[in-house]
C-alpha cells in the first residue's frame, strides 16, 4: 500500500513539472528578459509558431511581430487572444505575469 501511494505520489510530480513545462521563473530571472522569453516562447509557442526557422506551423509565423504588434498589444494578446480577436483560433495560455513580460520583450524585439 505504502509502496503504491509513494508510485502515484511520484506520477503527480511528473504532471505537475510537465504543467509548468520545466520553466522557472527564478532560474529564467536571471537572464536578460529577452533571452527568458525566448526559453518561454520554445517551451510554450514552438508547438505551433515558427520563429526564425525554427518551431511549427500549426499558427502564423512570429519572425516579425514585432513590426506588426507594439508590446501592448503583444501583452494583451498573449495574455487573452479572445479580448483582441473574438473568434482568435489560439487559445490562452498558462503563463506567469513574468513569463508573459520576458515573452513580450523577446517578441516586440523580432523586426
Ligand atoms: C496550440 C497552438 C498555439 C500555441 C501553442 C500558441 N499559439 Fe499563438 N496563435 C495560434 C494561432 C492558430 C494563431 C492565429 C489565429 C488567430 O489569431 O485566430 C495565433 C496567433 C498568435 C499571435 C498573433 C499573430 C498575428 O499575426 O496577429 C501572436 C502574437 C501569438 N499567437 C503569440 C503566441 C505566443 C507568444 C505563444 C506562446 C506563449 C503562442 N502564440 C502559442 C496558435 C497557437
Amino acid at each position: 500500500m505504502t509502496r503504491l501511494r509513494t508510485l502515484s505520489l511520484a506520477g503527480l510530480l511528473i504532471v505537475f513539472a510537465g504543467c509548468t513545462g520545466g520553466l522557472d521563473d527564478e532560474k529564467l530571472a536571471a537572464l536578460k528578459p529577452q533571452e527568458a522569453g525566448r526559453k518561454v516562447v520554445e517551451k510554450k509557442c514552438f508547438s505551433c509558431h515558427t520563429i526564425q526557422g525554427e518551431g511549427g506551423t500549426r499558427a502564423p509565423n512570429l519572425s516579425s511581430i514585432g513590426e506588426r504588434l507594439t508590446p501592448e498589444g503583444l501583452k494583451q494578446f498573449i495574455t487573452d487572444p479572445q479580448s483582441v480577436k473574438p473568434n482568435s483560433a489560439m487559445r490562452k495560455i498558462h503563463l506567469s505575469e513574468k513569463q508573459i513580460d520576458w515573452v513580450v520583450a523577446y517578441l516586440s524585439e523580432l523586426k
